[in-house]
């Protein structure tokens, strides 16, 4: 169970990472912040490449730090997207990023789709990625 004021700090963080965003191609900008389960965040935003393939998105991006830094163990994460002077969306996570969650993360893992610190949309992994493949069928 994650307290309210836990879940608003993560929306929170993850709507103030949108100002790191690089993103001048597509002009969307979102920012993500991973909340383990032993309580430290890491954050992230997306990182577009003229190349356009090597763009990574701001789950990723967010994840790949905890996980570096040695967090495997993830509790929650926030996602907060929209266009560059649009309104914020409930920001939805692309099919790439619910697989690298699907890695580390259980059906029970927590996505909140943020459009500010208390207005978000609360799902599960379990929800945005039923009948997955994970490392269990590699064991
Ligand atoms: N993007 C994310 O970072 N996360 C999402 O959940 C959806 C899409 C990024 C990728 C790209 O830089 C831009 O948003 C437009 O697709």
């Amino acid at each position: 169970m994650i307290e309210k004021n836990a879940i608003s700090n993560l929306c929170q963080k993850a709507v103030e990472m949108r100002s790191k965003s690089y993103a001048p191609y597509s002009d969307f900008l979102v920012g993500s912040a991973v909340l383990t389960e032993d309580g430290e965040i890491f954050t992230g935003c997306n990182i577009e490449n003229s190349a356009f393939g090597p763009s990574i998105c701001a789950e990723r991006t967010a994840i790949a730090k905890a996980v570096s830094e040695g967090h495997k163990n993830l509790a929650a994460i926030a996602i907060a997207g929209g266009k560059r002077d649009g309104d914020l969306q409930y920001c939805a996570p692309c099919g790439v990023c619910r697989q690298v969650m699907r890695e580390f993360c259980k059906p029970s893992f927590k996505v909140y789709l943020a459009r500010s610190a208390d207005d978000y949309k609360e799902f599960t992994l379990g929800d945005l990625l039923p009948e997955s493949f994970g490392p269990d069928n590699l064991s």
